[in-house]
């Protein structure tokens, strides 16, 4: 962990929010089309244009127990269906693993939901902001601001994406602009198809 920590720190770039070694996954509309509430409207997005929502740059762990995992995020700004540009949300495969997320510039929030989905939240990220996502929640970030939103995600190494409930169900409440301000509403009230 201090050897990884130790490359990590000395790949990162602070002025492109970049990684100048290890993994990178790049997330583009067309792969979350159906994450979406309004998934007409990313059709007519997508004749247009197929933009990459977001990349998630790492450089792996050992894996030994006891490791933990630093990604660096960068979700950039826009809209689509009246929804902010947002990540596809995972649970952890190890659901009791949590995760701190740590905001280094941008503007945005993160959508919790607890497993049975009774216990939803929007918790502010962005520079200087620090998010703790317990086990066995849901998490999804939003960039809500008009910057690149960019933030480390450190987690046990272990703990694994489990993406698969999302793809299922979605979260039950997405967050939409509403006089100017992030707010979280119920899925089915705004998005009664979707
Ligand atoms: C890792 C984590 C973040 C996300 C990243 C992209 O556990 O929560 O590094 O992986 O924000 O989101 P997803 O993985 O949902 O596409
Ligand atoms: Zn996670």
């Amino acid at each position: 962990m201090l050897e990884q920590f130790k490359e990590l720190a000395a790949a990162y770039c602070p002025e492109s929010a970049t990684l100048s070694r290890g993994s990178t996954v790049e997330r583009r509309l067309s792969q979350l089309r159906d994450v979406f509430g309004d998934p007409a409207a990313v059709d007519l997005l997508l004749e247009r244009d197929d933009p990459v929502l977001y990349r998630v740059m790492a450089i792996e762990p050992a894996d030994g127990p006891g490791d933990l995992h630093l990604g660096l995020g960068i979700l950039y700004p826009g809209k689509v269906g009246g929804e902010y540009f947002l990540t596809k949300g995972h649970l952890h495969t190890t659901r009791e693993a949590a995760e701190v997320y740590i905001g280094l510039a941008g503007d945005g929030v993160m959508l919790l939901e607890d497993e049975a989905g009774g216990n939803v939240r929007m918790e502010p990220l962005g520079s200087g902001k620090l998010v703790y996502v317990p086990g066995h929640t849901a998490h999804r970030t939003i960039n809500t601001g008009s910057e690149p939103l960019t933030y480390f995600g450190v987690y046990p190494a272990n703990a694994g994406h489990d993406y698969g409930a999302i793809a299922e169900r979605n979260f039950t409440h997405v967050v939409i602009e509403i006089d100017g301000q992030p707010t979280l509403r119920k899925r089915k009230d705004v998005f009664p198809n979707g």
